[in-house]
């Protein structure tokens, strides 16, 4: 997925603003009123969902990242400005049992990917040395059947040895050929290098564009 320099330039400007926490709920009432677009990440815990966040908004701690897998148990509402705000999501598939799929992640998160109406896309982010999991698949399914847009992110991308990398993006992209509301193409990140962050910032810039 190329993108034209001042596509590129268009992200950097988004995310150079000054992001803020604005709100965390973890029930349908708390949650904060719509305004502008969401675009919201998702994927099993410890994928590096806060991570990314802090990194694209170039804040070290604005959302809280953990060494202990599960942290995020809110929704977590960023904002630079009223037209687009960022939903951290808690993690999911971190059970005792690895069979657990997503019938015992949180409900009100379900509930909110499947009845947002703002919710303009879902980043889902998968350990690029790990692949799709069951569990991932299972959000997948979730996505296409409430029809919200989603795209995949590798991330941890510095853990992939540099000549893995294309059978890695080739075989994730391959299990989205069938799924009606995946944005087809795939980015490899890492929040520790920066790799990957210029585009997915120019993507998420993109999407407000056509949606302005
Ligand atoms: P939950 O909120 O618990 O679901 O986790 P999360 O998906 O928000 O993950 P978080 O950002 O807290 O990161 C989990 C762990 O992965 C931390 O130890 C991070 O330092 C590490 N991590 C995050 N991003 C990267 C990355 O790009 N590369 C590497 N090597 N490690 C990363
Ligand atoms: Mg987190």
């Amino acid at each position: 997925m190329p993108f034209s320099s001042s596509e590129i330039e268009a992200g950097r400007k988004l995310f150079a603003a000054d992001w803020q926490f604005v709100a965390a709920a973890g029930t349908l009432e708390r949650l904060p009123p719509m305004q502008g677009l969401e675009i919201a990440f998702a994927g099993r815990s410890n994928v590096g969902k806060s991570s990314l966040i802090n990194a694209l908004t170039s804040r070290k701690a604005l959302a809280r990242t953990s060494h202990t897998p599960g942290r995020t148990q809110e929704l977590i509402f960023f904002s630079a400005s009223p037209a687009l705000s960022l939903v951290d999501m808690p993690g999911y598939g971190y059970a005792a049992a690895p069979v657990e799929t997503v019938k015992t992640w949180s409900e009100f998160a379900k509930d909110y990917l499947r009845g947002r109406r703002n919710l303009y896309r879902v980043y889902v982010l998968v350990d690029a040395r790990h692949g799709l999991k069951a569990v991932d698949l299972a959000m997948l399914d979730l996505l296409d059947q409430a029809a919200v847009s989603y795209q995949l992110v590798l991330t941890k991308g510095d853990e992939v040895k540099e000549k893995d990398v294309p059978a890695r993006i080739a075989g994730v992209k391959a299990s989205l050929a069938r799924r009606p509301a995946a944005y087809p193409d795939v980015i490899l990140s890492s929040s520790r290098t920066g790799a990957g962050l210029p585009e997915l910032r120019a993507a998420i810039a993109a999407l407000l564009a056509e949606r302005a």
